[in-house]
């Protein structure tokens, strides 16, 4: 049997990237699989990938800081597919570069502060009702082995970011265990998305591969894998945990 028979997953940020791997993984294993992003035709191909493969896939697009979006995809997905049983909160970027604290802009900091962790208080703050509702869901956060580990080198607001994400994720899984809902956090180390195949220069990707025990680095399926074992009931005694999916780079 697939290990998600029939639930609804929600993969925010899934159009490409990890987001799409998730989905593309939560879709073999049987689950009705909704991909979201802002870019449609990048959607689309995600979309067909899990059609040919015989997989149940729709797909919405919403701007995952704008609570009034968020709740309007909420209502177009449970219209169509029924209440999200798994969330997968993954959409979320980069936007300051490393650099001197005080080189910081203030639009900076609001912007990725923002698209992390706002988004993800925001997408949880949609959902979560509903799962408290129906005593049943399943929530990942996606964080970044950069708030596992500060550096001098540190992107200081997206490091800010995913370590209160981490922090968020546990304060809910403290919350919503008792309605029978786990909430765990997954700190991927760099990941060759196509995104990073394209702007990490081949020497870069070669140095970051000597920081890792395990010699390469990350795969957008890698990352999958560990959503998948989260979203299912292998890991049904397992909330409020942060899972580094990093290739022993972080050893805490
Ligand atoms: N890749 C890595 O090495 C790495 C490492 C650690 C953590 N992470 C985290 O893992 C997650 C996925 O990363 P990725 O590398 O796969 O990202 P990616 O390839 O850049 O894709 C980002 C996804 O998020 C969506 N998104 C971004 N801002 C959005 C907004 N305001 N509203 C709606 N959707 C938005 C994008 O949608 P559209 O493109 O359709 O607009 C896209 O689907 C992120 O949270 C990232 O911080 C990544």
């Amino acid at each position: 049997m697939n290990i998600l028979n029939n639930k609804v997953a929600l993969v925010t940020g899934s159009s490409r990237g990890i987001g799409a791997a998730i989905a593309r993984l939560f879709a073999q294993e049987g689950a009705k699989v909704v991909v979201h992003g802002r870019d449609t035709s990048a959607m689309s191909s995600v979309q067909a990938d899990i059609e040919r493969a015989g997989g149940k896939v729709m797909c919405v697009t919403a701007d995952i800081t704008k609570f009034g979006e968020i709740e309007s995809m909420r209502s177009q997905i449970e219209e169509t597919f029924g209440p999200v049983d798994i969330l997968i909160a993954n959409a979320g970027q980069n936007l300051v570069m490393p650099g001197p604290f005080e080189e910081i802009s203030e639009e900076g900091w609001h912007a990725t502060i923002n698209v992390n962790l706002t988004a993800t208080f925001l997408t949880i703050k949609s959902f979560l009702p509903g799962m408290k509702e129906r005593k049943t869901g399943n929530i990942i956060t996606i964080s970044s082995a950069a708030a596992r580990r500060p550096t001098s080198r540190s992107p200081i607001p997206y490091t800010a970011a995913k370590a209160g994400i981490q922090i968020l994720t546990q304060i809910v899984a403290a919350q919503v265990g008792p309605y029978g809902i786990r909430a765990n956090c997954i700190t991927p180390e760099t990941i060759l998305t196509e995104r990073n195949q394209q702007s990490i220069p081949d020497e870069q990707k070669q140095s970051l591969v000597e920081m890792h025990p395990i010699k390469r680095l990350g795969t957008p399926e890698d990352v999958a894998s560990a959503a998948l074992f989260l979203a299912s009931e292998d890991a049904a005694w397992i909330t409020g945990i942060i899972l580094d999916v990093a290739g022993g780079s972080v050893l805490v």
